[in-house]
């Protein structure tokens, strides 16, 4: 049994304000744990029932403040992540906005290379010693979703990362059967990477399954013909030049040609 000690910074939080905590274990690394800390730009997309919109107007290796929009409530909060790694812990602020004043502290606690505890600690100023186990019940059932999310986000990313340094198989050329048997999306691999075959239109189209940004899961966008997106940090990429439709300079990799020859379908670099 693992002893879980941890201590609130005097001056920097009021403890009497404390609603409630939550606690969770995790299967995932330190390193996933703190990138996923500093990572404010899945927040709308990731957890797009909770984040609406961000403008970040701050990042480092300190952390991250960000303008966040809550369009369903009609309201802005400015929002201060900061992490201390020495302390094993990050700190989040509100600033401005409805919840001006609510801070959450996150300590964590690394079992393992690959598992690890947190605990989430909620201080809301303000509320009546009656109603602060409610608050507090709320804002755990809240972070229970958020971790869910995090957790299926983190867990696939190492199982890219792994499978990346895994794989060694390499050609030049696969045939994937005949045309009117194929069901896509069809997903295969060719010289170590994986892509997925669809039919649009009567068009047959390649792409990366992983985004070259940090490996989220690609997908056609249902709504722009050529265009795939990412559902991690809502990356979209033209499929014709490769590039991302926005101030990123990340873009897809080479993808194989489609070749049809008496019906049966084969993919090639
Ligand atoms: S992994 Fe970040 S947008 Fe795809
Ligand atoms: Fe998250």
């Amino acid at each position: 049994m693992v002893e879980l000690r941890y201590e609130f910074v005097p001056g920097n939080t009021d403890s009497g304000h404390h609603v409630g905590s939550y606690r969770r274990r995790l299967p995932v690394s330190l390193v996933r744990m703190y990138e996923n800390a500093l990572d404010w730009e899945h927040l709308p997309h990731l957890h797009e029932s909770s984040f609406s919109d961000l403008e970040l107007l701050d990042s480092g290796a300190w952390g991250w403040r960000a303008k966040v929009v809550d369009q369903r409530k009609g309201t802005d909060s400015i929002i201060e992540l900061r992490l201390d790694r020495a302390a094993r812990r990050w700190i989040t602020r509100n600033l401005e906005g409805p919840a001006k004043g609510v801070e959450i502290w996150t300590h964590v606690f690394e079992l393992t290379p690959q598992s690890l505890d947190i605990i989430v600690d909620f201080f809301v100023p303000d509320v009546d010693a009656a109603q602060r186990d409610k608050v507090g019940r709320a804002y755990a059932r809240a972070y229970e979703v958020l971790y869910d999310e995090d957790v299926r986000m983190m867990t696939e990313r190492q199982q890219q990362l792994d499978r990346r340094i895994d794989a060694v198989e390499s050609a030049d050329s696969l045939m994937l059967g005949a045309v009117d048997e194929i069901t896509t999306p069809l997903t295969f691999s060719l010289s170590d990477r994986f892509f997925v075959l669809q039919k649009v239109d009567a068009e047959w189209v390649v792409y990366p399954q992983r985004c070259p940004h940090q490996l989220g899961p690609l997908a056609l966008h249902p709504d722009t013909p050529g265009q795939v997106h990412c559902s991690w940090h809502g990356y979209r990429f033209d499929l014709q030049s490769g590039e991302c439709l926005g101030s990123s300079n990340c873009r897809l990799g080479r993808r194989p040609q489609v070749q049809v020859q008496a019906d049966q379908l084969t993919v090639h670099w």
